[in-house]
């Protein structure tokens, strides 16, 4: 078994940030996250807020139509102009911008979850005919959307592991999409994002990912080929589960076209104290991001040495069958990690039940730690897994001390068994 100094020391070695230029030179994302969406000065005074204020607004009022002409014509060259609320204001802008700087997009959309923003990628990027290839490992209720709106719309989907061969397997003349998530959804399976990019292009598929568990910090696909990053800002972004957000980010002009114009045209739109709360939270984001990995990998440490685990799904831990991918393409990991253990239902019912710590829900990327025991038939659909009657457990692993984690899933796990 890997010991910790050198599991931790992987950590510690992972790539730095990609330099950004600014007007004051070169800077690094944790930089960037502290410097952005603060508030301008007043050109008079020479002063400002630190804090961006939170611009609640339902309309724009304009000095004269001169002044209006000239923010409609902005507007038509592609500029990002506020004539009206739902465009969003500067909180909106602020928050836009990070999450360009998060993803290394040219362009993003702000939607009211993470969910939402799935839609807006698959709305914006197929027509009624057309046929898109879906990881089997994606979101769940991706599959929903599909059984519901898109067949309701004539959109075709098929399922399967994601690999290029796979896909392959898949193509159809009408195929127009790939979708995918990396790792993947309750098992954390790692795809090969830049083979699946060269797939993409090669068959001149957009390739669109569910970037939610990188968060553009410890991942960023639009580097490595994707072409549309949708991220639940829900999530690790706002990191204090305290807000609903989403975005679809993208670096092609005529991508961007069609996504702007579909969440205009859909009304997709935040309040600005959501904006607000995102953009407070995510200063914090890289700090966070290295604390729920660190703990997550001592989780995985303590897991390990119990008789009940059977398997641990981590990309970051070293035995996990992603673990080479994760280090060529992340720069970090989160507090994400799945738990196969050998315990029946009843068992595992009272694991998580005799956690104290814990606490049971959906939800993840917040300060808090969080169980599910994961349902079989959400498992069956992922090729990744292989079917046993053994308990499969998702722990989002948060920012209490790690001493009192460890020790709390100890004693449940004793308690699991009695
Ligand atoms: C990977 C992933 N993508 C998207 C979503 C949807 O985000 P939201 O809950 O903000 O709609 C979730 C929510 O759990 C998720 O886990």
């Amino acid at each position: 078994m890997p010991c910790l100094a050198s599991l931790m020391q992987g950590l510690s070695q992972f790539k730095l940030p990609s330099e950004v230029m600014t007007h004051t030179g070169p800077t690094r994302l944790e930089t960037q996250l502290q410097h952005s969406g603060l508030a301008e000065f007043n050109p008079k005074t020479q002063s400002a807020p630190v804090a961006l204020p939170s611009m609640r607004t339902s309309t724009v009022r304009f000095a004269s139509m001169e002044a209006l002409d000239e923010a409609l014509s902005d507007w038509a060259r592609g500029e990002r102009v506020a004539t009206y609320g739902r465009a969003g204001m500067d909180t909106h802008a602020a928050l836009e911008r990070v999450f360009c700087q998060l993803e290394g997009a040219q362009r993003g959309f702000l939607a009211p979850s993470g969910l939402s923003a799935v839609t807006l990628a698959f709305l914006a990027l197929l027509n009624t005919g057309d046929h898109v290839i879906v990881a089997d490992c994606a979101y769940g209720p991706v599959r929903r959307l599909d059984q519901t709106v898109l067949r309701r719309l004539g959109i075709e989907v098929s399922y399967c592991p994601a690999t290029p061969d796979q896909m392959a397997s898949q193509l159809r003349p009408n195929t127009r999409m790939v979708y995918v998530e990396s790792p993947g959804s309750l098992l954390f399976e790692m795809l090969d994002i830049p083979a699946l990019a060269q797939f993409s292009r090669e068959h001149k598929l957009v390739l669109a990912t569910d970037n939610t568990w990188g968060s553009g910090y410890v991942y960023r696909p639009l580097d490595l080929g994707v072409d549309v990053s949708v991220v639940a800002g829900t999530k690790y972004v706002g990191g204090h589960s305290d807000l609903m957000l989403g975005a679809v980010m993208v670096n092609d002009p005529e991508l961007v076209r069609r996504v702007g114009e579909t969440h205009y045209a859909m009304g997709y739109s935040i309040s600005a104290d959501d904006a607000w709360l995102a953009l407070r939270g995510v200063r914090t984001l890289p700090i966070r991001m290295r604390e729920h990995a660190r703990n997550a990998l001592q989780v995985c440490e303590f897991l390990a040495s119990r008789p009940e685990t059977v398997r641990l799904y981590h990309p970051a831990w070293p035995q996990d069958p992603g673990h080479t991918l994760w280090q060529r393409d992340c720069r970090g990991s989160n507090g994400m990690l799945s738990v196969e253990l050998a315990l029946n239902n009843e068992q595992a019912r009272r694991f998580v039940n005799a956690l104290k710590l814990y606490g049971i829900g959906y939800s993840w990327g917040g300060f808090e730690s969080l169980v599910e025991l994961v349902d079989h038939s959400a498992l069956a659909f992922h090729s990744y897994w292989t079917a046993t009657d053994n308990a499969v457990v998702r722990l989002h692993i948060g920012l209490e001390s790690i001493d009192d984690l460890i020790a709390d899933l100890s004693q449940a796990l004793d308690k699991a068994k009695a």
